[in-house]
């Protein structure tokens, strides 16, 4: 039997559970001082790639969003699991101005189109630049961006996409948890499910 549930706030990371991708956003500020965080609620919107696209959606009081309403660059950085803690540390609320990686041990280097630097110790990452942006509701505000880059270490380049997805090892996020802290990190069992599937173009 299924029951109806009242709605309530953050309904999406406290009552349904939901996995999303672990992510770090770079950002600098106007006077190019780079700010970075964790954030989840980051979907890939269009899959062309002529206009590739990604949204991200943040809590409007954030450092993130103000860094990006400012300069209307982002780069989303992918972690492996082994840096969940270096993660935990840069969603620590530090003062405006502050550089979480400097916190958190993380290098950077620079980004091949946008100001925003890459996290040298994370494997993947989109360089943004906003196309759109959307306020569902006085808290939150959403861009949606165009991809201008994307860049992948190397050594996975080789690797057939099934290995890839085991040695990328991405941690996945499920909200915050009662205590104040975050629930996220791997799942521990790999399974490939009907990898024969394909579709069915050629009937139509
Ligand atoms: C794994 C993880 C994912 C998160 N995802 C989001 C998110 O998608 N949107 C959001 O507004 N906050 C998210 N947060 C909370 C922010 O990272 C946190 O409030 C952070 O301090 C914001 O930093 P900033 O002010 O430098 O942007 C997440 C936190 C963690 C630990």
């Amino acid at each position: 039997m299924k029951k109806s549930i009242d709605i309530e706030l953050l309904w999406h990371l406290d009552q349904i559970v939901l996995p999303f991708p672990v992510t770090i956003i770079t950002t600098v500020d106007k006077e190019g001082r780079i700010n970075a965080a964790p954030y989840s609620l980051v979907i890939p919107f269009c899959a062309s790639p002529e206009t590739p696209q990604i949204l991200l959606s943040c809590n409007s009081h954030w450092h993130t969003p103000h860094n990006i309403e400012a300069t209307g660059e982002f780069v989303v950085n992918y972690p492996g699991a082994e840096l969940c803690r270096e993660v935990a540390e840069t969603g620590r609320f530090y003062p405006q101005g502050v550089n979480e990686l400097e916190y958190a041990k993380l290098s950077v280097i620079p980004s091949n189109k946008v100001k925003p630097p890459r996290i040298k110790e994370c494997r993947e990452h989109l360089e943004c630049r906003v196309a759109q942006t959307i306020r569902p509701s006085k808290t939150q505000i959403t861009f949606v961006a165009d991809i201008v880059d994307i860049s992948i270490d190397e050594k996975f380049l080789n690797l057939s996409r099934d290995e890839r997805i085991r040695e990328m090892n991405l941690p996945v996020y499920f909200g915050p948890s009662k205590g104040g802290g975050s629930t996220f990190g791997i799942i521990d069992e790999y399974k490939v499910f009907s990898p024969d599937i394909k579709p069915d173009f050629e009937k139509k």
